[in-house]
């Protein structure tokens, strides 16, 4: 269901504050400001600048400034922004034009386009396109993490094309060391420049603990001695999926309060899973492998941040559908700091970005029900900040929606800056405006009680993805929270996909109850 645009506009502007000269540290498992020490949550999406033509793309369809703006309308406060190492490295590279590096693919349409849309980009440097792109998005309030997505400039990620792990044909150590310290020193006073993710998805034949240790500990050196002011972003093994050799060896740095973890994950990730279980069965083990393999990283106070996640807008591919819903359910409940796989509506030498936020004239969102799913996670549920509420409590989120149990008559679902604060008491019942709550029947509107009586419900979370709320009715049958998808409102229904059917979704009756600190 889809909220009238006018309800989701407060919210598209609410969160996400920000920036123009921010620098960023790390509070235990929080990005904050350096200065103020409240928290900034990262809501990116990324920004690909690391194929044959190194320049950003999108820029033969709209002026970069109409591009900006948009990132910045859709709610979104930052892009990750990638590069391939050569721009940085080599100086022939570097100092090509845009005019000639279409023209040296023979990519005409897309040159008359940049001509079209942005003639004082079309005659600049690769590397000062680059610049120019970083200083647009920094007029429009975003800020930037610098990511190095590969060594050549192509498509990336294969295990076998020589760009996965250090000692690769085309991954040499000391060159990326040279093209890391180069691009912070560069970038050193850009004031949107927050952060540098030092390599994308490390993989292949080669990959292993200690060879990351090694270097990945070196380019964090060289990355803060260059520029002390930015996040230094590490990647995990196995394309990103995998930072579990953590748990026994933490990484050994010089400097404090500026390291952050970054994870991928894909339904492609785990195709077995989502194709071959029902859904609540297959997100209970995803989400168990999520926090097996970087979740916990939390736990131990530094930030993670998931760089990588997306799914095909269009909706008809069944794995993306059915992971979108589990894994947002899991970066609301853990408040991730994120960045959206892709903004791209579509690419100078690839066909349309089906994945991607903008369509494939870069104008319109592709999705907009999606937007409005990936809005609740742009919104601080945590952390420190200015509108701190004295005591923690409890929001009932729907990942199906993106929306909260709102404050409304009767209980319905609305934006999560305005959800209505939940208590959940060690009996199990669940308060909300100083009633706990009722259940009758089948198909029933939610109903209030006296707190502490004999009616009011107590709630599981049930089922293997544990996003089932579940009570029993006064003769012990089961009831699962639910959302009636016409009116918004939340009612109780029978408990549905329990078993392992694999065409059954489960999404309407899916909850998290998620700890917020915020004021709504
Ligand atoms: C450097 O860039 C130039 C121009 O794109 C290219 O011809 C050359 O092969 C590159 N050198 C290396 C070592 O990649
Ligand atoms: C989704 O739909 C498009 C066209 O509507 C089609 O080309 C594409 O193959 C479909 N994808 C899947 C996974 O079915």
């Amino acid at each position: 269901m889809l909220l009238p645009l006018l309800l989701l506009l407060p919210l598209l502007t609410h969160h996400a504050k920000l920036v123009s000269g921010v620098s960023l540290s790390t509070n235990a498992r929080w990005i904050v400001d350096s200065q103020t020490g409240k928290r900034v949550k990262l809501a990116c999406v990324n920004w690909v600048s690391h194929l044959e033509p190194v320049v950003a793309e999108g820029l033969s369809k709209q002026p970069v400034d109409v591009i900006s703006m948009k990132i910045r309308s859709m709610g979104f406060n930052c892009v990750r922004f990638t590069w391939p190492l050569l721009l940085a490295t080599n100086d022939s590279l570097a100092s090509t034009t845009v005019r000639q590096s279409f023209q040296r693919l023979g990519l005409m349409d897309a040159l008359s386009g940049i001509q079209a849309n942005n003639p004082s980009i079309i005659d600049l440097t690769l590397i000062k396109a680059f610049e120019a792109v970083v200083s647009n998005l920094g007029d429009n309030n975003i800020m930037v993490i610098l990511d190095n997505h590969v060594t050549k400039p192509e498509w990336c990620c294969n295990n076998d094309d020589g760009n996965g792990f250090f000692g690769d044909q085309f991954f040499n150590p000391d060159l990326w060391i040279e093209g890391l310290t180069r691009m912070a020193t560069r970038f050193k006073d850009f004031p949107n420049v927050i952060g540098m993710s030092l390599r994308n998805e490390l993989r292949g034949p080669r990959q292993n603990p200690n060879d990351w240790y090694n270097y990945m500990q070196n380019g964090a050196e060289a990355v803060h001695s260059a520029n002390p002011k930015v996040l230094v972003i590490l990647s995990g093994l196995s394309f990103d999926t995998d930072l579990g050799f953590l748990k026994n060896k933490p990484v050994s740095l010089s400097f404090t309060g500026k390291l952050v973890f970054e994870m991928h994950r894909y339904s492609f990730t785990d195709t077995a899973i989502w194709s071959g279980n029902g859904v609540n069965e297959a997100c209970g083990r995803v989400l168990n492998l999520v926090m097996e393999s970087a979740g916990f990283l939390l736990e131990k106070g530094y930030p993670l941040f998931m760089s990588e996640f997306g799914v095909d807008m269009r909706g008809n591919n069944t794995n993306d559908d059915r992971y979108l819903n589990c894994l947002v359910g899991l970066a609301a409940e853990l408040d991730l700091d994120f960045a959206y796989w892709t903004l791209v509506g579509d690419y100078y030498t690839r066909s349309e970005e089906f994945y991607g936020i903008l369509d494939g004239d870069w104008r319109e969102p592709r999705n907009p029900g999606f937007l409005q799913k990936i809005s609740s996670l742009q919104y601080a549920f945590q952390g420190p900040g200015e509108d701190e509420y004295p005591k923690q409590h409890k929001v009932l989120f729907h990942p199906a929606t993106g929306l909260c149990v709102h404050r409304s008559q009767p209980l319905q679902l609305g934006p999560c800056s305005q959800a209505l604060p939940c208590v959940a008491l060690n009996d199990k019942t669940l308060i909300l405006r100083r009633h706990c709550l009722v259940v009758d029947d089948f198909g029933k509107r939610i109903k209030f009680g006296a707190i502490g009586r004999k009616e009011c419900a107590k709630w599981d979370m049930i089922s293997d993805s544990k996003m089932h709320l579940s009570a029993k009715l006064s003769d012990g049958t089961p009831v699962c929270l639910d959302v009636d998808s016409s009116t918004s409102t939340i009612v109780t229904n029978s408990c549905k996909c329990l078993g392992n059917d694999k065409n059954c979704d489960p999404s309407s009756q899916w909850f998290k109850v998620i700890d917020s600190t915020r004021r709504t």
